[in-house]
């Protein structure tokens, strides 16, 4: 019988710039208030790169300081995985340039576009080629600018939107091993509201042009309702097909994408919220950096331990929705 192998987390890391954009320098920007910000959103500041500084640069910070946290170097990587939606240039791919500036082997490298749910398919990709034996240890990296995107003057997206990064370090053991790693994900999808949630510039379909028309367009009554169904629904499912019970499960990192989303979600599962890692109050939404962010962030302040049973789940533009559960 084929061999298969489980995948660990070996190391996290993460990074976001310096430069913080709170909501009262939005008070200066569109026609808006803290409070009604942190009120519909939870949102009080957000980290933005500052002109020339890229998604790359992000996502290199985060993934040394993952490499650094397994106790591995770089020439130890043998597959880099970055899920973005804001690569520094359409291509080539943040992965291939992470490979050079890390000091990595020649091992493959590419780019996942799931929107938000960016890392957990990155993850279960990586999961996969570990399972099969083809790689031992995997960078896996979440890393996105959004206020590249964002306009500044549309006061319904720019509220939200940040940058940063977050990465793991994904390894190989035995299927007997004690520790159980990744135990189980799923991804999903459906294009019907493709634009309740989409960049409409910039793509093949209105390529740049000088009248190009900088933004993310939302629906945001639309995508929050369907964010809450979706979300606590592949929570369930994973649940179900795992027999683990919401008691066995030691957190939930969600994504980070509105705090009301983040509450509506442990309220729909009964999950206690104090169990629910969010930290959406000082760095908003920043996509597929929001949960390798919130994780590495919370297993340093001691909020999340060597052991621990966790549910990953996360929503996004396309539509795409998933989750990952795994013991840490
Ligand atoms: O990764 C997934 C990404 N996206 C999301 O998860 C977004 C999900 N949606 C949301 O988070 C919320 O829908 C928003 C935060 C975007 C908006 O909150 P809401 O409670 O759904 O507000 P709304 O869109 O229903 O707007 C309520 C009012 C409107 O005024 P009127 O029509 O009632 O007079 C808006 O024009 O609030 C107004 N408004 C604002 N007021 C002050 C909208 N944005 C602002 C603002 N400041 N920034």
């Amino acid at each position: 019988m084929t061999k298969l192998y489980k995948a660990v987390v070996a190391g996290t890391g993460s990074f976001v710039p310096n430069k913080k954009l709170t909501n009262f320098d939005l008070e200066q920007m569109v026609e808006t208030n803290d409070e009604w910000i942190v009120t519909r959103t939870g949102i009080s500041e957000r980290r933005i790169t500052e002109a020339g500084e890229t998604t790359s640069d992000l996502a290199f910070e985060a993934a040394k300081r993952a490499i650094a946290d397994a106790n591995l170097q770089a020439e130890d990587i043998d597959l880099i995985i970055v899920g973005t939606v804001t690569p520094d240039y359409p291509f080539p791919a943040v992965a291939c340039q992470l490979q050079e500036r890390l000091g990595c082997k020649e091992v493959g490298s590419f780019d996942v576009n799931a929107t938000c749910v960016g890392f957990i398919t990155a993850l279960q990709i990586a999961e996969m080629y570990i399972k099969a034996g083809k790689h031992q240890h995997v960078l896996v990296v979440g890393a996105d600018t959004l206020s590249k995107l964002t306009n500044y003057t549309d006061r319904s997206t720019c509220i939200l939107f940040s940058d940063g990064a977050g990465a793991f370090v994904l390894s190989r053991t035995e299927e007997n091993a004690e520790h159980k790693g990744v135990i189980y994900s799923s991804i999903h999808s459906n294009g019907e509201h493709v634009e309740a949630l989409y960049v409409p510039h910039g793509g093949s379909k209105h390529p740049y042009s000088e009248s190009y028309e900088k933004g993310i367009a939302m629906d945001g009554r639309k995508i929050f309702k369907l964010a809450v169904q979706a979300m606590s629904k592949t929570v369930k499912e994973t649940l179900a097909e795992t027999g683990y019970k919401q008691d066995d499960i030691d957190s939930i990192i969600p994504h980070q994408a509105n705090q009301r989303i983040i509450e509506a979600v442990a309220n729909q599962l009964d999950y206690p919220l104090e169990k629910v890692i969010s930290n959406i109050k000082y760095f908003g939404n920043n996509s597929s950096a929001t949960i390798p962010l919130a994780f590495d962030l919370a297993v340093k302040e001691g909020k999340i331990k060597r052991g621990d049973l966790i549910m990953h789940t996360a929503f996004g533009g396309g539509l795409v929705w998933g989750s990952l559960l795994m013991q840490y």
